[in-house]
């Protein structure tokens, strides 16, 4: 694994401070080692063929690409994240690993039972935990694995959709909001605090809006790692 500021698209605290995108991109990467803790609950995998749905700047996707010798699919519809994750790429051992699809995970033409492993980190509680199931259902291979990083709450329906579709738990752990703390917002709240670029609010509106509602309702930001393997084909 690379390390933290190897691993983004940042050229300089200059560059980070006056882009948004490049500033949650280099914070989120001290989430990484949850996601890391997750894989290393799957076996070995044989020059896997991946999927990251709804990949953002990349992150989850430039994890996969170190940890296993692969291919990678990175699927997501935002342009400026998509654009970071490209210039890091370009700056990286990536270029051959990682392939790029900007489109919407309900516009997805991959041919059934492609993927040996597929993660969507942050996008059920977008879409709907059970249309991404179903999405990457479709394109998992028999016995492949699925690693959903998703809001906590509704835990009892959720068990109820992934038994439906065959989906057995293999271990599933929790990310408090102490963690959301300490691995990512302590470091965005820093980083906005340090710079001094005109416009500081305007510029850090989301973010600044979603320090403060975690500041103010912590337990919200809650979250659950479930490893998965599709059990039996259907
Ligand atoms: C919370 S972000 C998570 C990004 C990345 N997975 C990560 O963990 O850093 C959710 C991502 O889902 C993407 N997204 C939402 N709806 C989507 C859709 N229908 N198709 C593709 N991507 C989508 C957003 O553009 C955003 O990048």
């Amino acid at each position: 694994m690379n390390d933290i500021k190897s691993n983004t698209g940042l050229t300089s605290p200059e560059n980070a401070y006056v882009d948004p995108v490049a500033v949650r991109d280099n914070c989120r990467y001290y989430l990484s080692k949850h996601l890391i803790k997750a894989l290393n609950h799957l076996p070995t995998l044989n020059n896997p063929v991946m999927l990251d749905m709804g990949c953002g700047s990349g992150v989850p996707t430039t994890i996969l690409a170190n940890h296993f010798e692969g291919k990678v699919f990175a699927v997501d519809t935002d342009i400026r994240a998509l654009t970071l994750l490209r210039r890091k790429i370009a700056r990286q051992k990536f270029a051959s690993a990682i392939t790029i699809c900007r489109k919407s995970v309900f516009d997805m033409d991959f041919t059934p039972q492609t993927f040996d492993l597929i993660i969507a980190e942050g996008l059920l509680n977008v879409i709907g935990f059970e249309n991404g199931l179903k999405l990457a259902d479709q394109v998992l291979k028999n016995q492949g694995y699925l690693i959903i990083h998703d809001e906590e709450g509704e835990s009892e329906a959720k068990q109820e959709i992934l038994a439906r579709y065959h989906y057995q738990i293999i271990q599933r752990f929790t990310l408090d909001e102490k963690v959301w703390w300490n691995d990512f917002y302590s470091h965005l709240n820093s980083r906005i605090e340090a710079g001094n670029a005109p416009h500081k609010q305007e510029l850090f509106q989301n973010d600044l809006a979603e320090i403060a509602l975690y500041r103010e309702k912590p337990a919200l930001f809650r979250s659950v790692y479930y490893i998965l393997r599709k059990a039996t084909p259907h």
